[in-house]
């Protein structure tokens, strides 16, 4: 019995590691078929210091967020696919909101991000957590 779910364990993280090679971080996230529809997606809030605080709130609270993107969102180290370092201006300029809302909703294939958004989070915390993300770019 212990074998088996030592095989089962190991071929797992094999599969999810070959499946999570993405060489190149600007890459986009969502899948080809949705990206030009999903990368139009806008928030209806607009920007404003309490909706970053309340993101922030998020972040570190309940989201979870702050367990592995880290308290400067450059991310912790993780097993196959590490999160992107947030404050890095080129990723920051390679994404837009609906892209980053994309990865709320469905997690990021293949890798550790799991989906926040409808499970922990509701959509308006998303785009609350979203503006704190973009308040981490780098100048
Ligand atoms: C269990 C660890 C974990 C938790 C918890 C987590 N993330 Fe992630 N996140 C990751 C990893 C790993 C990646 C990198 C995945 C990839 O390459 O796309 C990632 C990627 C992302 C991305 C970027 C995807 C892209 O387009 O490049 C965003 C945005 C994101 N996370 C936001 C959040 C927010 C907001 C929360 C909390 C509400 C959160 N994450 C919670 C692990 C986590």
């Amino acid at each position: 019995m212990k074998k088996i779910t030592l095989l089962l364990g190991l071929t797992i993280f094999a599969g999810q590691n070959a499946f999570a090679f993405h060489p190149d971080i600007y890459q986009p996230r969502v899948p080809e078929e949705s990206l030009e529809q999903v990368r139009n997606i806008e928030s209806s809030f607009p920007d404003s210091p309490e909706r970053i605080e309340a993101g922030k709130k998020i972040y570190f609270g309940k989201g979870l967020c702050v367990t592995c993107h880290s308290n400067d969102g450059k991310g912790v180290r993780l097993p196959g696919h590490s999160p992107r370092n947030f404050t890095e201006k080129k990723w920051q300029e390679s994404r837009t909101d609906g892209e980053l809302m994309w990865v709320l909703k469905n997690g990021s294939p293949g890798t550790g991000m799991p989906i926040r958004v409808g499970k922990v989070i509701t959509e308006e915390e998303g785009w609350s957590v979203i503006q704190f993300i973009r308040s981490l770019k780098n100048k």
